[in-house]
């Protein structure tokens, strides 16, 4: 069970809520249908579908069936896997295994939910560019699985959209006629509270950053005022509410099985879990599926950064996003007694607060305990020391506005959140009930030196509104999670970073200030916000690109994506270091260079058979991905490596390495690329041929390149290649990592 992908949210512990009794859990069911069922299906009046799911339903012990069949049986799924979800006993499995056609049968998990501005800092403006030449996303369908959708709200009016496109065949399951040409279907599942209605904000917020319609004069109590839209405005969204608390994979599963057949485009989930293999990766076999019938699916990252391999959503079929900042701070200062000012972040900005000195408090000063959650809970804020005062809390698991809640609660006048050293740089606008910032690492140490070098340490806070102009975004966010991939370490994730921190977007009427007035809009962080923003993209892509595959979409975000920051600097980490390539994978997205890359590497569905045999899963593990039988001694294998990915992950060891890459011609027909090679240290990389020469569009040339370590390889190093012509550049990261040489 990993962090949601938000950081606001984070009650994880609806697991429970779900078992019906003690003994009864909802398990995934894998079977196999048995060799005559295709002549059978054919031969059959009725819809295969209902075959299938009477078959499904012959599995479930008979003293089920003849009770209380009907509340067993869960999800019949037909797109993503054969195989159902159903409410069973361990003994009741024990019965399942020994019918024919029974493949497997695990207990669920629950998986967690890991903008005013962020399209122009991605460079979309109204009326030029690419928006225009894609037309907003114009006649593309994307699906949102999360936690539902608050349907009256501003930013899905249908102000300007075409109707849906003839395919679509999903459903509105809401009461009322709430849905429309922008809004095109919302479905729930089990999970639900029988509604698609979002009771949590963070779907109507994901819905909205990916193809919220402009709405002028969006802001959060005052602050980020603008026109919010969404990086498709045109596009129109499918919602699956699979999430309330936590999201069940059962309820996931489904959502992308009738996906699939509604006919969306574009499939976005800001939700996951921890990596695992991805046969038992639930997420990774349904977006196979997707896949398959060209639909992209783009996922958060996670928020477990910054630590290494802490990644959800790493299958090669799938773009997975990190979070990175954007140029907007919603500025409040902590002006301290020796005139030091630290500059923070909040989202509450009152207008009528006394600029005075208060006392300051730090209830973690010289504790050794290090728990950064223990000092701001109510039970340990203690009245006598805090009232009057302004609070010092730290950043932990608990969210910064509870804390501020306590400190109000024991009567304190304020409160500075201060980070440690892992959330380094990464601050965030929170809806604090108090005057509050939340300020950075560096800071906390001058902070520190303060309160030890007085005996009445005092400070206040100067709250200086919307800042544009933050030079050292793009920059990665501390929670962004980081590779390398832990399924599949020859695959280089994440993908592609995004705006992930301080997102304005649509939210359900819930957030109220102090005085009582209620936002629509509101700022949320976590590699959630960055996902749909790139889901928005996608949208843009295929819209203006109907025929590039999702592995295409992917490549073009991920060859042109940009290294540099605002300050033209290499992209930083929340350190304000070079960000490695496991932190920001290609880069951060450019949507306009990436509607025209010059070359792709695409990836057929075919293709991930011997990348998939390479990784050393059985045929039945591969069988259970690709939903059919897989026979790796009769398939090649590959190494991770092999596959045509637009980026490169080795693991340098003390032999040659020679791939072989394809790349696809979308640019002019005549165009010459040549080869610029950016060497990880200590590893010699050579490029055949070194010039591609193209005559015609949609031509694939090869490319073999190798990689020879020079000396003992013992630390990661970054490299690059880069094919260049008159017009486009084309550049795939090289992440090099040292072989762990681990003794038997
Ligand atoms: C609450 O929001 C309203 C409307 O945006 C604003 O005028 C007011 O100043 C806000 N109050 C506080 C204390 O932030
Ligand atoms: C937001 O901006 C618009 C247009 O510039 C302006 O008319 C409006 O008063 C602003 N609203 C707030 C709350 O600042
Ligand atoms: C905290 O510890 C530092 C050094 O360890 C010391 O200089 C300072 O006086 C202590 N402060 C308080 C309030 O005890
Ligand atoms: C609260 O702080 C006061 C003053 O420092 C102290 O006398 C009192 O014992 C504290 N109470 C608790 C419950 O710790
Ligand atoms: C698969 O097995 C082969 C042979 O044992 C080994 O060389 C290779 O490294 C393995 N691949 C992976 C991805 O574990
Ligand atoms: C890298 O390999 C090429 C071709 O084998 C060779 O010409 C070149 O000298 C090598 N470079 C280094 C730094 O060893």
């Amino acid at each position: 069970m990993g962090l949601m992908h938000i950081l606001n949210l984070f009650s994880v512990l609806s697991l429970q809520l779900l078992a019906i009794s003690a003994n009864l859990e909802t398990y995934i069911v894998h079977v196999e249908l048995p060799e005559s069922y295709a002549q059978l299906s054919t031969a059959s009046i009725s819809s295969p579908n209902e075959d299938l799911d009477r078959w499904y339903n012959s599995f479930l012990p008979t003293t089920i069936a003849s009770t209380n069949e009907a509340q067993r049986m869960v999800y019949c799924y037909h797109n993503v896997f054969k195989g159902f979800s159903a409410k069973l006993s361990a003994e009741d499995v024990k019965v399942m295994e020994k019918k024919p056609g029974f493949l497997s049968a695990r207990p669920q998990r629950m998986l967690s939910l890991h903008t005013t501005h962020s399209p122009i800092f991605l460079g979309l403006h109204q009326n030029s560019g690419f928006w225009r030449e894609s037309n907003y996303g114009k006649g593309v369908i994307i699906g949102v699985l999360d936690t539902g959708i608050e349907p009256n709200h501003p930013s899905f009016s249908d102000e300007g959209m075409p109707p849906p496109p003839a395919k679509w065949k999903g459903k509105c399951e809401f009461n009322t006629p709430v849905c429309n040409k922008k809004l095109i279907g919302a479905r729930f599942f089990q999970d639900g509270n029988g509604s698609p209605a979002d009771e949590s904000g963070h779907g109507t917020h994901t819905a909205g950053t990916a193809a919220g319609n402009f709405v002028k004069g969006a802001n959060v109590f005052g602050n980020a005022n603008g026109t919010a839209v969404g990086v498709a405005p045109h596009a129109h969204l499918a919602i699956y509410k699979v999430c309330t608390t936590g999201c069940s994979e059962s309820d996931i599963l489904a959502a992308m099985d009738v996906a699939i057949d509604d006919g969306v485009d574009i499939l976005s989930l800001s939700l996951g879990g921890s990596s695992v293999p991805f046969h038992n990766d639930n997420i990774a076999l349904g977006a196979y599926s997707a896949m398959e019938k060209g639909i992209l699916v783009s996922c958060s990252a996670g928020n477990n950064g910054p630590f290494g391999s802490t990644l959800s959503n790493d299958a090669p079929w799938i773009l997975t996003v990190g979070a990175s900042t954007i140029d907007r701070q919603i500025r409040a200062t902590a002006v301290l007694g020796n005139k030091k000012e630290l500059d923070g972040q909040s989202l509450y900005q009152p207008k009528d607060f006394h600029p005075r000195l208060y006392p300051l408090f730090y209830p973690g000063l010289n504790q050794s305990d290090t728990d950064a959650d223990r000092y701001c809970t109510e039970a340990l804020l203690n009245i006598t020391q805090v009232k009057g005062k302004i609070v010092i809390c730290e950043v932990g698991l608990i969210p910064p506005t509870s804390k501020g809640t306590n400190v109000k609660a024991a009567g304190g006048v304020g409160m500075i959140m201060i980070n440690s050293e892992q959330e380094a740089y990464t601050t965030r606008a929170d809806a604090h009930v108090l005057p509050a910032t939340n300020i950075n690492y560096a800071d906390r140490l001058k902070l520190i030196a303060y309160l030890e070098s007085t005996s009445s340490p005092v400070a206040t806070f100067s709250f200086k509104g919307t800042i544009i102009g933050d030079s050292h975004a793009p920059a990665v966010a501390s929670f962004s999670s980081r590779g390398p991939s832990y399924s599949s370490p020859g695959i280089l994730k994440p993908d592609i970073i995004g705006p992930g921190v301080n997102i304005l977007a649509a939210y359900h009427e819930s957030v109220e200030n102090s005085t009582n007035t209620k936002a629509n809009f509101h700022v949320l962080s976590g590699t959630s916000m960055s996902c749909p923003h790139l889901s928005g993209v996608a949208a843009l892509l295929k819209s203006a690109h109907p025929d590039w595959s999702p592995a295409a979409i992917k490549s073009a975000m991920m060859t042109t994506a940009d290294l540099v920051n605002l300050a033209q600097n290499p992209i930083e980490d929340e350190k304000h270091l070079p960000a490695d390539l496991f932190t920001m994978g290609s880069g951060h997205v450019n949507p306009a260079r990436a509607n025209n890359p010059g070359l792709i590497y695409d990836i057929e569905p075919k293709d991930y058979i011997p990348y998939l045999c390479g990784l050393n899963y059985s045929d039945w593990e591969v069988g259970r991905i690709l939903q059919r039988k897989a026979n790796c001694k009769a398939e090649s294998r590959i190494s991770e490596t092999q596959l045509n990915y637009p980026s490169f992950s080795i693991v340098v060891g003390s032999t040659i390495q020679k791939y072989t890459r394809t790349v696809t011609n979308v640019g002019d027909a005549n165009s010459i690329y040549r080869v610029k090679i950016d060497q990880p240290g200590g590893v010699n990389v050579t490029v055949k041929p070194r010039i591609l020469s193209f005559s015609k569009v949609n031509q694939k040339l090869s490319y073999e390149i190798t990689f020879t370590p020079l000396s003992p390889y013992k630390t990661p190093s970054d490299g690059s290649l880069t094919w260049t012509s008159a017009k486009y550049s084309v550049r795939s990261p090289i992440a090099a990592q040292p072989e762990v040489v681990t003794s038997a």
